[in-house]
């Protein structure tokens, strides 16, 4: 590795290269819409100068706790510039192929255009939409492979910033068995998608037994190829629903969870939440990541509003305001504590032993 001065340039070079890259291609993509789709545009507020400065320093403080977290330690820095960048780039032009249909969808006002081959019975039904009116959803291995890019596109190239803000506090919360031995530790990461979060525990936490579960074989083949083809422990990825897990009760140390609250209906939201107690051990940390809220984010509330109504997000109005910190409550769990960064909140809350 370079000196750390020059790690740390290259970091945040990098950042502002990937946040130049995704504001390109959306001022790009979304002109083109207008010319040759303006029946599939949404009519949104214009953001104020005022709130892109406010979101300029949210960046920048998410990227300085990032940089600052590698620095000490906490994951290593090589995990700052660790995505599949020959993947990405070579997927990037099925990113533009792919908009004439999500146009076409978007137009006709069609969320729920899924393929007509998958087995509908053993999906919720709240699941089969195309979140973010994205093609086919969650259920084709061609959506699972543009997913981490479009995400990385979308948020300016802080996704992986903003994911890596579990790690401080899954750290701090597996210290109670720092005297197990090795190799006895089990997280699991709820809703893996591509498996990126397990990807970063484990590069932080390499001895740790990792499993992800999913609905989404296909992004479960994404998250295999992605983890599996490496060096480091093997992840264990299983197809299943959160509702209900395959998993012995008390049998994880810890839980992760990101991005999937605001996908979930309000009551799915506690099954979900209820379903994660019941898997971790006493004493056990449950770390959970989703969108900023309005109670803490108020200034972000254009962005917020906007955000549904652009990618299509059916719970997400409900997510923003819904009292999460409760939810946890009421499962049982204790200790509840939140921090904001940029536009993803954590939660972190524990189990008690009795
Ligand atoms: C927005 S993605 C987030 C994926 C990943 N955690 C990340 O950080 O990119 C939501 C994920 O939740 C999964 N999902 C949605 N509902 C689920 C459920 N009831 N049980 C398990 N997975 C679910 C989807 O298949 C999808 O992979």
């Amino acid at each position: 590795m370079a000196s750390p001065s020059l790690t740390k340039l290259a970091y945040f070079a990098l950042q502002q290269g990937k946040s130049i890259a995704g504001l390109a291609h959306k001022e790009l993509s979304t002109k083109l819409m207008g010319l040759v789709a303006p029946e599939a545009m949404t009519k949104t507020k214009p953001i104020p100068n005022s709130l892109l400065v406010e979101l300029r320093k949210s960046i920048a403080a998410l990227e300085q706790v990032d940089w600052q977290e590698a620095e000490q330690g906490i994951y290593p820095t090589s995990q700052l510039f660790d995505s599949p960048w020959i993947e990405w780039a070579a997927r990037y032009p099925q990113v533009w192929l792919d908009l004439p249909s999500t146009w076409e969808r978007r137009k006709k006002k069609q969320t729920r255009n899924i393929p007509r081959k998958i087995n509908r019975e053993i999906y919720p039904d709240y699941y089969l939409q195309n979140f973010h009116h994205q093609t086919d959803g969650y259920l084709s291995d061609h959506s699972a492979a543009l997913y981490d890019l479009q995400v990385e596109i979308l948020f300016n190239g802080t996704a992986d910033s903003m994911r890596r803000r579990i790690i401080a506090p899954l750290k701090r919360g597996l210290r109670r068995f720092r005297d197990r031995p090795h190799g006895s530790l089990h997280i699991l990461d709820v809703a893996t998608g591509t498996g990126r979060t397990l990807h970063q525990i484990r590069s932080a936490l390499p001895e740790v037994e990792l499993i992800g579960i999913d609905l989404s074989s296909s992004y479960l083949k994404q998250a295999s190829r992605h983890l599996n083809s490496k060096s480091g422990n093997l992840a264990q990825l299983i197809r299943g629903n959160a509702e209900q897990m395959p998993f012995a009760t008390g049998s994880m140390q810890a839980l992760t969870c990101v991005f999937l609250l605001h996908e979930l209906p309000r009551k799915t939201r506690q099954k979900v939440i209820n379903e994660c107690w019941r898997v971790i051990e006493p004493g056990g940390v449950f770390v959970l990541a989703d969108s900023i809220q309005l109670e803490d984010s108020p200034k972000f509330e254009p962005i917020m509003e906007d955000f549904h109504k652009v990618f299509h997000e059916p719970y997400y109005r409900d997510y923003i305001k819904d009292d999460v910190e409760g939810k946890l409550l009421n499962s049982g769990f204790e200790g509840v504590q939140t921090g904001s960064h940029f536009m993803t909140k954590v939660w972190t809350a524990t189990k008690p032993i009795n």
